[in-house]
């Protein structure tokens, strides 16, 4: 008897001293950790979930609008929705509606506030028409969009705890140097699809996780226009997109962009972009892009997997 629990131990005790052994190497090394997670998959697990579910937390935050013009700008300007509720870290998509109630083109230029002022640091613009020079032609009517998000930090910041509602402001001025204005018909849905604007939003929005050339935590997004989905090369991509079968069509690509993980559950693109005018925009970009390729020498390594 004695004897069994003896070999037990001897069996037992060195386990023991190499689990703790590796446990204090994970702790203790982040590249450790890191080349663990790579293998076993955790970091992109992790961090779906950061971005994606976790970082959208169940704590809700009223947001309204409020709208002004300076003397002097005939136009009438006014958010299309009362006050909108959001969950902290969840994307939403809200418009306003700027006219020109005048007879001639007119270029104006916005600014905003967040109020209280001490929340605007938590107070996340992914898209707005803010800061710069805007034409409106004569008697002409635009809906602007803004996409915004409350930080989760904002709900344990204990500096916030009384703030029950923020403020979103808008004041439009007439400008005083219309030079170089950009048109407010941009965001017209019946105007044709702007890849100038499409490669704008693609640097505000892609490029922390895309490059065109390259694999970051995202794919590389070359001459995607018309590739098999999940085929670029040496990228490591969720099971569920390498299988997905798709070609990025503009109907896909549109379809993928307004929600990942709606459109291909399990895929690991932790964002998306609910403007469909801003979609429109993208996709309009990522076909020139692919098109201006098309008789480079990159051309053969963009189409390779394409379906032609
Ligand atoms: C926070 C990081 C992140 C951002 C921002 C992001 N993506 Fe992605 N994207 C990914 C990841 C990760 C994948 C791979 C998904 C998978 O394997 O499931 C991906 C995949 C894609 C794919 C599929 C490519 C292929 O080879 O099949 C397209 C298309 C795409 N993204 C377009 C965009 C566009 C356009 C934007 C900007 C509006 C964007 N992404 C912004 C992380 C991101």
């Amino acid at each position: 008897m004695e004897r069994r629990q003896r070999k037990n131990l001897m069996i037992i005790a060195p386990c023991l001293v190499a689990i703790g052994i590796m446990c204090v190497l994970v702790a203790y090394s982040p590249t450790l950790y890191r080349m663990f997670c790579a293998a076993t998959g955790l970091a992109g697990t992790t961090q779906r979930v950061a971005a994606d579910t976790a970082k959208i937390s169940r704590q809700t935050i009223t947001v309204a609008f409020d709208t002004n013009v300076a003397p002097g700008l005939p136009w009438r300007f006014v958010p299309d929705q009362g006050a909108v509720t959001v969950h902290l870290g969840e994307q939403k998509l809200v418009y306003f509606t700027a006219e020109n109630l005048s007879s001639q083109p007119i270029v104006g230029h916005a600014t905003f506030n967040v109020t209280p002022l001490r929340s605007g640091i938590y107070f996340n613009k992914i898209q707005c028409f803010c800061f710069t020079e805007e034409r409106l032609d004569a008697h002409q009517k635009v809906h602007m969009p803004v996409v915004f998000y409350v930080d989760p930090k904002f709900g344990k910041d204990p500096d916030m705890r009384d703030i029950a509602q923020l403020t979103l402001g808008y004041t439009f001025f007439r400008s005083a140097d219309p030079r170089n204005a950009k048109d407010l018909s941009r965001f017209l849905a019946s105007n044709p699809p702007d890849p100038a604007d499409g490669r704008d939003l693609f640097k505000e929005q892609c490029t922390a996780c895309h490059a065109l050339d390259a694999n970051k935590y995202g794919p590389q997004l070359g001459g995607v226009f018309g590739r098999r989905a999940g085929t670029a090369a040496g990228y490591d991509y969720s099971p569920a997109l390498r299988s997905a079968g798709l070609t990025w069509s503009a109907d896909n690509l549109n379809r993928w962009l307004a929600s990942p993980t709606k459109f291909i559950p399990g895929v690991k693109m932790p964002v998306s972009v609910p403007d469909p005018i801003a979609r429109r925009d993208i996709v309009a970009y990522l076909r020139q892009e692919t098109e201006q390729r098309g008789s480079g020498p990159k051309a053969k390594t963009a189409r390779q997997g394409a379906d032609y």
